[in-house]
């Protein structure tokens, strides 16, 4: 008998390509845990919650599955290892949300930091969606119905799971000890907890054009590393370079290791000598950016590599992901069904109603 595994649980919006924030936000670490013989991992695609703020343009959500869906296995999500589902499969997360509903006010929801961010980004004109308003409900359930411990996300993530502790709590008091309460697993570093855009914007987007995607092409990445912005003072290379915002070096700080010293830029050991040398002058922007492309060329050519090859087999994609959503939907139909019977729903099958009602009327006569 296998001991059982914590759960893990997390998913991405497929509303585009992923890029390396979302690598060294999440997906590195979900190649890490996989691995984990304490976990069991799920990792799903939310066209659901996508479609909460698209709902006119389904198209563009199901464009992005598979990129989505490739993206994963690119990076070495290895479907042998981590159950790979599409939210819409499972009709009871559903469910599941329209029971939480009840435990949530509209002002607790209004109050939460994320969905006001969203809100302020994405100017709904013509109002609010009411879908895109809970949407933190149903993460709840995407959550809760795999009865998930940890969930590894991005930082802005964090009032989502929030939100959902806060349902887990409420519902347990109610009706009993159900569902299980979750914690973020936040990437340990922090310029990986919130990787810039090339520009130094804090969001990364395709309609901002500062993102590397994962599967850019060299002469792209190249392109995208020479408009990074790094420090406007530093006119000469004698002169002192200034690291704060330097985007060069954040990205070094998140990707740099001491063998691409070794194999790049054997001059420094590590990107801490390499940083004195630029703070105290005689270091170029050129070099920087030089060795930055060598290191995201060494990352990034696997992944582009092992994405080109599932691009031939898109069938064993689809293949891959209806099994995923078939064994996740079989997990939240049992958590739905101790859900339902918790709630005293299950009119059917609970005979103590029926008796109750039935010595109630025969007494009576
Ligand atoms: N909100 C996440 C995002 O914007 C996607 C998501 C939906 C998710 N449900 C989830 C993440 C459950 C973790 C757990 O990318």
């Amino acid at each position: 008998m296998e001991n059982k595994k914590e759960i893990i649980v997390t998913g991405d919006r497929p509303t585009g390509r992923l890029h390396l924030g979302h690598y060294v936000g999440s997906l590195r670490k979900r190649v890490e845990l996989q691995d984990d013989p304490r976990y069991k991992q799920y990792v799903f695609i939310a066209d659901c919650q996508a479609l909460t703020d698209n709902a006119r343009n389904p198209e563009k959500i199901r464009q992005n599955l598979i990129e989505v869906a490739l993206d994963y296995l690119s990076v070495g999500i290895d479907p042998t290892k981590t159950t790979i589902f599409v939210q819409s499969q499972i009709p009871e997360l559903t469910e599941l949300t329209f029971y939480y509903m009840n435990l949530v006010t509209l002002g607790r929801l209004q109050r939460n930091p994320t969905i006001k961010t969203e809100i302020k980004e994405k100017n709904f004109d013509g109002g609010i969606p009411t879908g895109f308003m809970t949407y933190p409900i149903s993460q709840a359930a995407d959550i809760t119905a795999f009865g998930a411990k940890y969930v590894p996300v991005g930082e802005d993530q964090e009032p989502l799971l929030e939100q959902t502790r806060e349902i887990v709590r409420t519902f347990n008091s109610i009706y009993g000890d159900i569902l299980v309460e979750p914690r973020a697993i936040l990437s340990a570093d922090g310029v990986c907890r919130r990787l810039p855009g090339i520009d130094g914007s804090e969001k990364m987007g395709k309609s901002l054009g500062n993102a590397i995607y994962l599967a850019d092409e060299p002469s792209v990445i190249k392109k995208q590393i020479n408009n990074m912005f790094t420090d406007p003072l530093h006119l000469r290379v004698e002169d002192p370079g200034h690291l704060e915002g330097n985007i060069p070096f954040i990205y070094l700080t998140a990707f740099a290791t001491p063998e691409h010293f070794t194999k790049y830029l054997p001059a420094y050991a590590n990107l801490d000598e390499m940083k004195a040398h630029y703070t105290r002058g005689g270091l170029g922007d050129g070099t920087v950016k030089k060795f930055l492309n060598d290191v995201l060329n060494d990352v990034l050519t696997p992944i582009r590599e092992r994405r080109k090859k599932y691009e031939q087999n898109i069938d064993f994609v689809y293949d891959m992901l209806e099994k995923g959503s078939r064994e996740a939907r079989a997990i939240a139909t049992d958590t739905l069904k101790r859900v339902r019977r918790a709630m005293g729903l299950e009119y059917f099958e609970d005979t103590g109603l029926r008796n109750e009602y039935k010595s109630k009327y025969t007494n009576k006569k």
